[in-house]
């Protein structure tokens, strides 16, 4: 029996939760919002499509109903406001700053063994925020975002390649930000051969640009923030979870000395398993790749300062 509560009935928590009942990756599945009726009706809808898809996940969506995530394994938090056109992540931060404070209290206040996988953007500064507030250890509360960009990487690389993006191994690590991803192209592989060997400089190079704005390419296309993929790779990262699948992903975890960083949250492969981000993985980055990195963790330092600034810490 696993209990898996997604906050946010929005279109990524949505989605997140169609897969997971969808694929029978839980058994029991609640979806949470504040809006009332959208979590019944999302879930309503997802469940008459049981007899069409074939699945049998008990499903139920509640409105402010802490009480109904009671004892949950895994508490996805996608709520928040998503970008506009234009709008970086970092420019949610003061009002996805106090949702997100709310939503972690009650979620530990209802479920104080669980694993919680933020989503809610900026996302490493809302993973720093909500490993605060909670004081979980930082093996149970962690981000997703290398998982979605590490996708996006793949999809781009495929396209580039020509080939089939499950041959490809591809991460992104850093921050899930514009400009602090760090596509990791020296280790990126395709069925073992480095894709560096595949494609020249200037078209690598663009699959590293599509990839880092890939978020924002689906912004300007779709009005809004993208869903689809963010809420598989929100899935993804909670199967690896449930079903103790010890997947590396590059997740948003509490660096302590790892990757020659202290006290903040930042994407670096790590073993996903029923203990959630159980261990981070030292690869042998580049030097340019560490040098990125180390920018990429100042910069989202400094958004993490503005929690200061509008006391949220
Ligand atoms: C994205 O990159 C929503 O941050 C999410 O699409």
């Amino acid at each position: 029996m696993t209990k898996v509560t997604v906050v946010g009935a929005g279109n990524v928590g949505a989605t997140c939760a169609n897969v997971l009942a969808v694929r029978e990756i839980v058994s029991e599945l609640v979806l949470i919002d504040v809006k009332e009726g959208l979590a019944e009706g999302k879930v309503l809808d997802m469940f008459q499509t049981a007899g069409l898809l074939d699945f049998d996940t008990k499903m139920t969506g509640v409105t402010g109903d802490w009480a109904a995530t009671k004892g949950s394994d895994v508490v996805v938090v996608t709520s928040g406001v998503p970008r506009k056109p234009g709008m970086t992540r970092e420019e949610l931060i003061g009002v996805n700053a106090g949702i997100v404070k709310d939503v972690v209290e009650k979620v530990v206040k209802y479920s104080p063994d669980t694993v919680i996988l933020m989503v809610a953007n900026p996302m490493d500064t809302m993973t720093y925020l909500a490993a605060k507030v909670s004081g979980l250890p930082g093996n149970r509360i962690f981000g997703m975002g290398g998982a979605l960009d590490s996708s996006r990487f793949r999809c781009y690389l495929s396209k580039a390649l020509n080939v089939n993006p499950n041959e490809l191994e591809a991460m992104v690590i850093g921050g899930h930000g514009d400009t602090t991803m760090v596509p990791v192209t020296s280790l990126a592989t395709y069925k073992g051969v480095p894709v560096g060997t595949l494609l020249d400089r200037e078209a690598l190079d663009g699959v590293v640009a599509d990839t880092m704005v890939g978020g924002a390419t689906l912004t300007k296309l779709l009005g809004t923030s993208a869903w689809y993929a963010p809420g598989a790779a929100a899935a993804f990262v909670v199967e690896s979870i449930v079903r103790d699948q010890k997947r590396v992903i590059p997740s948003c975890v509490m660096l302590d000395g790892e990757y020659g960083q202290k006290d903040v949250c930042i994407g670096v492969p790590t073993v996903i398993g029923r203990g959630g981000a159980e261990k981070v993985v030292e690869l042998p980055l580049s030097a340019s790749e560490q040098e990125l990195f180390a920018k990429s963790a100042a910069s989202v330092r400094a958004t993490n300062e503005v929690l200061k600034e509008i006391k949220a810490l």
